[in-house]
């Protein structure tokens, strides 16, 4: 697993604490899901049996709890079937605030995109009409090199997807749209952050090992630059909209723009360095000094050490560590300041650094201290210096996770099992049937539903109504729901209902993807790849 250097998981007080993720979605929606245990893969089949242990054993976000922050949330986010999230709270900020900030996500050209993808493509337009820099990426790189599709598949597949992002909304003029192949900024930025990256991290993170293609391995540097790539030109929040297995992505992603920084900003009380833990329990301790200081202007670290030695708290160890420490101080004030940690800036920048605090500063060896900045400050200036002097200055990413749709047979949505997805290109009878042919949360009679109600949490039909097709309309998907679980909606009619709304979005997507195919010309993107040649496909 890697380090996860910006989340302050230990607090004193966490230990064994509850973590709300018991509580129920805020609207009904379609929960059915396959039976597998919880495996992140992002080349594997992951299905997601419980969601609640991505919460407690990833560390994800339940979204419930940014929902209000959110300005005119999607109806993904409204319906619960973005469940989940990374650091979201800084786009949303964003957002609000007016400050620039971005969305990308990518995609592999593996197949026919299907009603799975149009989640992804729905929210990185979403994000784009709210105002967001929006970053639509083929991952052809990845489906060559992890997937073994050739060039003219590649070719083929790339045309499908662009063509129904566009269709579905996405603005090719205001947005990015690009090839992983053709970007050589990606792929110079790809480079710069495989030297941060090495193999163990690969096999502790993705199981990688001896017989792994070193070009798999690059397409995974190739993706870290992909989700940081919007930053390129200034450090700005970013999110990437993904389903939960490419989760492993996002904490590499995110642990790799940590340690590309030139400086750590962090808080200090003296001289010495604090772990998270330790260093709430002696804020604790400051805040107390009129207890046991001898000088209220001035208290001692030795006499800090000597309260906090009494204080009860379930982080006994890291208490113990921190009253050694203060002990070891003894009579060296403890007085609260903002620390500079230098990770891996040049002379040149740290010198700068120095020089460009306010107020009162102490310059060590490996780290500056100053007196009169608070954190929010200093993280801002430690990003500018970075930037100023040739640093990326990456703020972590944010992400976002949607719930993966069940197959229309049961279990598993799969781009190889024809029957289990709508593909957008599907004709719009062939759409038609197969909601038809569905499997549903209906009871064996009608009377029986009649009178216990459908099952529509188990229900893949009623998942396309939440997730698709009654698009931004909550009352008509809160409608379907009552009725179903009421009793008073059989399945034959409700599937009859879904099935014709699905045959009309199929019949006006493929109007709008024959419109943008006139228009692909004067797009600036890369079609046909010119590596044909050099792989012999
Ligand atoms: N690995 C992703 C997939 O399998 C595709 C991808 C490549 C991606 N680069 C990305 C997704 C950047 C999100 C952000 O579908
Ligand atoms: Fe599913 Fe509709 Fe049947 Fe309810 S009535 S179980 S939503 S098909």
């Amino acid at each position: 697993m890697t380090r996860e250097p910006d989340t302050d998981t230990d607090e004193p007080t966490a230990d064994g604490a509850d973590t709300d993720a018991t509580r129920q979605d805020p609207l009904p929606d379609g929960g059915a899901t396959g039976a597998d245990d919880v495996a992140l893969d992002p080349w594997g089949s992951s299905t997601v049996s419980d969601y609640r242990k991505l919460f407690e054993e990833f560390g994800i976000e339940q979204f419930e709890e940014v929902l209000d922050e959110v300005p005119d949330p999607h109806y993904l986010m409204r319906r619960g079937v973005i469940f989940g999230h990374r650091d979201y709270r800084a786009v949303a900020r964003a957002m609000r605030d007016d400050d620039p900030w971005a969305a990308l996500s990518g995609f592999m050209p593996t197949g026919d995109p299907h009603i799975g993808h149009k989640m992804v493509f729905d929210e990185i337009i979403w994000h784009q009409q709210q105002g967001g820099d929006a970053y639509a990426l083929i991952a052809d790189l990845e489906a060559h090199s992890a997937r073994g599709l050739s060039w003219d598949e590649i070719d083929e597949h790339t045309r499908n997807y662009i063509l129904s992002l566009l269709a579905l909304g996405f603005d090719p003029e205001a947005g990015d749209l690009y090839r992983q192949s053709t970007n050589r900024e990606v792929q110079d930025l790809a480079f710069e952050l495989g030297i941060e990256a090495n193999f163990s991290e690969f096999q502790a993170i993705y199981g990688f090992d001896g017989e792994t293609d070193v070009s798999h391995m690059q397409s995974v540097v190739t993706q870290m630059a992909d989700i940081l790539y919007p930053q390129l030109d200034e450090p700005k929040p970013t999110v990437i909209p993904v389903g939960p297995d490419q989760d492993p992505h996002m904490r590499f992603a995110r642990d790799l723009s940590t340690r590309m920084r030139y400086f750590k900003v962090t808080d200090a009380f003296a001289s010495f360095e604090l772990t998270d833990t330790e260093r709430e329990l002696v804020a604790i301790a400051y805040d107390h000094r009129e207890e046991y200081a001898e000088d209220l202007d001035q208290p001692r670290c030795g006499e800090a050490g000597e309260w906090l030695a009494d204080y009860e708290t379930s982080a006994g160890e890291a208490r113990d560590a921190a009253v050694e420490k203060l002990d070891n101080a003894g009579k060296e004030p403890l007085r609260p300041r903002t620390r500079f940690l230098d990770r891996n800036a040049t002379d040149a920048a740290f010198d700068a650094l120095v020089e460009e605090i306010d107020g009162e500063k102490r310059r060590y060896e490996a780290h500056v201290d100053a007196f009169d900045l608070d954190h929010a400050e200093a993280e801002e200036l430690a990003r500018q210096v970075e930037v100023d002097h040739g640093g990326y200055g990456f703020i972590p990413p944010s992400s976002i996770y949607h719930r993966f749709m069940t197959g229309l047979t049961g279990g598993k949505m799969s781009s190889s099992i024809p029957a289990s997805h709508i593909s957008l290109l599907d004709d719009p009878e062939e759409g038609y049937d197969k909601v038809k042919a569905a499997t549903t949360g209906g009871r064996e009679t009608a009377e029986e539903q009649r009178e216990k109600g459908g099952k529509a949490d188990e229900c893949p039909v009623y998942e396309l109504y939440a997730y698709l097709l009654s698009g931004d309309d909550d009352e008509f998907a809160k409608e379907v729901y009552e009725e179903c679980v009421g009793g008073e909606r059989l399945c034959g009619g409700c599937k009859e209902q879904a099935a014709e709304l699905m045959e009309q979005f199929l019949e006006d997507h493929q109007e709008k993807r024959e419109e943008w195919e006139d228009k692909l010309d004067e797009l600036d993107f890369e079609f046909d790849s010119d590596r044909k040649r050099a792989s012999g496909d």
